[in-house]
């Protein structure tokens, strides 16, 4: 899971704030929790929701920590509506010799408690990994 040191507020607007406010100056969170032992896994998959059309700053920090080459990484993303915008292009650019999934899982907020493990399940399978 990714996690910041400093935690977003659990009210949405201040949350919203926040967000603003860091992709504006292009912010890099420091993050709270990193993985040891990333040459363990063969595919990654990233799940975040859309801020600001396209990923929030923390996912940067998380992506730029790291060197996927060679692995896969599957992208999921819950979006007022605006889906992946500018996501995946951003993900391949960071971790240019990673192979990103093109169409990953995107789920709209008011949709994601519709969401049953059989759908997961089925996008699993359906996956071209
Ligand atoms: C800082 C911030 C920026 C957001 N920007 C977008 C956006 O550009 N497009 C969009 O579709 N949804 C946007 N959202 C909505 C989130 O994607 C949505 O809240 C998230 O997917 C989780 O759903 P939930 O709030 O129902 O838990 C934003 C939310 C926040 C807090």
């Amino acid at each position: 899971m990714i996690e910041t040191e400093e935690r977003y507020p659990a009210d949405y607007d201040a949350t919203d704030r926040q967000g603003a406010k860091e992709s504006k100056e292009n912010s890099r969170p420091k993050l709270a929790s990193h993985i040891e032992n990333v040459d363990e896994y063969d595919t990654v998959y990233l799940g975040f929701p859309n801020w600001y059309y396209g990923m929030p700053m923390a996912v940067y920090s998380f992506l730029e920590e790291y060197d996927f080459s060679g692995k896969t990484i599957i992208p999921f993303i819950t979006s007022g509506g605006s889906g992946f915008s500018d996501a995946i292009s951003e993900i391949q650019s960071i971790q240019s010799d990673a192979t990103v999934l093109p169409e990953g899982y995107k789920v709209t907020h008011s949709k994601v408690s519709d969401v049953t493990f059989e759908d997961v399940e089925e996008w699993i399978n359906g996956l071209n990994k």
